[in-house]
């Protein structure tokens, strides 16, 4: 948790409102307290959850070849995006929706392949869907991968009992005849069914409901949904947008009692006044890193406020805060199908990566879960695919570089920060969360949001005995210097040098533009 020095900053920009944020002004380098003797919650691994839509090549061609792909394959799935994702441990996968899934029938991905309807995905792009990745597809990559599956339900243009049927489906251990036409599908045991999302956008995509209606749907859908067996399926209900409390309020009231967490959906744009102009991904200006950096700062006020609501028909905190999608949202690839939201991914997200995931240890006790839109190809991906190729981009390397946050013991602490000005926007240049690991090793994440400047940072370790730090760090040339499928390799951590531990104290010199961890020994 990131402790609240109480300063309001105004940020000039006309459509950003003022940032309440958890940090003063320190006029030359920053200076921190980590309070190791106070430690926080536990940061649930899931968090570093990912999504995986049916949109553009998010799944086919990113995640699914076919077993008779000429791209090497593990029954299907690419080995190279398997061996990438494995590597960062991804705890959850989301799917199969977003907006598709509101529009999804489980039965159309079931059973022999060549014999699945083809659909239109009326979503993105308008493209045939053949359902080649269907349920026993989707659970053999969470298997696959170790992670947990979270399966988004068709609210908005299904029923209840179509629900309630594919929940049988994947979790029943009885001999009725859904269970029976699963093992006939090659899975005689049952799904390991984690999540369920009770559809998905439902105040737009998935079917334009009042929060009212919206909530006596919930509690139905989620009456029907029962899991079978030993299955303990938490259901998501969905959640706001941004700032939309009105949503949270409603759905606390009257489904507060029906679910086990509510989703939150919240995209970075740099552009946000018109929906077809959000900015390019890449040869943006300063003043578009400036307005990312600020408008991603916001996910911090969204969450504070969202969870002050829950508190108050929550106090006890059983009901997790789920953002489920979250990431950078820009205009699509110069010459991409615009309905497949392609876009390169830089070293502004890379920041942008390592401020959220801050944001999320300070609200560890309430933000229990999270997924990163998307998984491959598909807006702020990890990975990228052209054919045989792929890269992995910047923001993989940040959740590498976070890999001990998982299940760690958020630890508090208190940041001075210079201030990064540029144009009408005033932020805060230093942005950190640190933790206790598993295995006892504390870790800190310092990223600097300045793209001009390096900041000295002094952090105090009060309640903890350090003798020595290591690191990484990722940083690259430019604002927007990325990984193509020419040069892969242009944006990777390097190891960081510029720390010291003496007489309890960590300093550091934070370069421009970077997200730095540090490991302390
Ligand atoms: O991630 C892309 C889309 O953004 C999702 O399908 C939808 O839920 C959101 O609006």
């Amino acid at each position: 948790m990131l402790r609240h020095v109480s300063l309001a900053l105004c940020l000039g920009a006309a459509s950003l409102p003022a940032i309440a944020l958890a940090q003063q002004a320190a006029p030359e380098g920053a200076t921190a307290t980590i309070h190791a003797d106070q430690p926080g919650p536990r940061m649930n691994r899931q968090v570093f959850g990912q999504f995986a839509e049916h949109l553009g090549h998010g799944i086919y061609g990113g995640i699914w070849v076919g077993e008779t792909s000429k791209i090497p394959n593990d029954h299907g799935y690419r080995r190279d995006v398997l061996d990438a994702l494995k590597a960062i441990k991804v705890p959850m996968v989301r799917w199969p929706g977003g907006c598709f899934a509101d529009e999804y029938h489980w039965r159309d991905g079931i059973g022999t392949r060549a014999k699945r309807p083809v659909k239109i995905n009326t979503n993105w792009g308008g493209v045939d869907e053949d359902n080649a990745f269907g349920t026993n597809e989707y659970m053999g990559f969470v298997e696959r991968l170790g992670a947990d599956s979270y399966v988004s339900a068709n609210v908005g243009s299904a029923s209840p009992g179509e629900t309630a049927a594919w929940v049988e489906y994947m979790t029943s251990p009885s001999g009725s005849t859904l269970a029976k036409e699963r093992a006939a599908n090659g899975h005689p045991a049952p799904f390991k069914l984690d999540y369920l999302g009770i559809g998905n956008e439902l105040w737009g995509c998935g079917g334009n409901m009042r929060a009212e209606y919206a909530a006596d749907l919930t509690n139905r859908y989620a009456q029907f949904a029962k899991a079978s067996g030993k299955t303990k399926m938490l259901k998501i209900a969905s959640g706001p947008s941004d700032s939309n409390y009105e949503w949270t309020d409603t759905m606390m009231r009257l489904s507060g009692k029906n679910i086990d967490g509510l989703a939150l959906h919240y995209y970075t744009r740099p552009h946000d006044t018109k929906w077809e102009d959000k900015g390019p991904a890449l040869g943006f200006s300063e003043n578009d890193w400036a307005a990312t950096m600020a408008h991603t700062l916001q996910m911090d006020e969204f969450v504070t406020k969202h969870s002050a609501i829950m508190d108050k028909y929550d106090p006890a905190k059983k009901t997790w805060l789920v953002v489920d999608e979250w990431g950078t949202w820009y205009d699509p690839a110069p010459g991409s199908n615009p309905g497949f939201l392609v876009q390169q991914n830089s070293v502004r997200d890379a920041v942008v990566a390592g401020i959220n995931l801050n944001i999320f240890a300070h609200h560890a006790d309430r933000v229990k879960m999270a997924a990163i839109a998307q998984m491959v190809n598909v807006l702020q991906a990890m990975l990228l695919t052209d054919g045989a190729r792929m890269v992995k981009t910047p923001t993989y390397w940040v959740f590498d570089l976070y890999k001990p946050w998982m299940d760690a013991t958020v630890l508090p602490i208190d940041v001075k920060t210079p201030w990064y000005h540029k144009d009408a926007f005033a932020l805060p240049a230093i942005h950190a969360s640190a933790v206790r690991d598993t295995a006892g090793q504390v870790h800190v994440a310092l990223v600097n949001l300045d793209p001009n400047r390096a900041v000295p940072v002094s952090v105090a370790l009060t309640g903890l005995s350090a003798t020595g730090v290591s690191g990484r760090v990722v940083t690259g040339p430019t604002m927007d210097a990325h990984n193509s499928f020419e040069q892969p390799d242009a944006v990777k951590p390097v190891a960081f040098t510029a720390a010291q531990v003496a007489g309890g104290t960590l300093t550091a010199t934070v370069p421009a533009m970077s997200v730095v961890v540090l490991d302390l020994r």
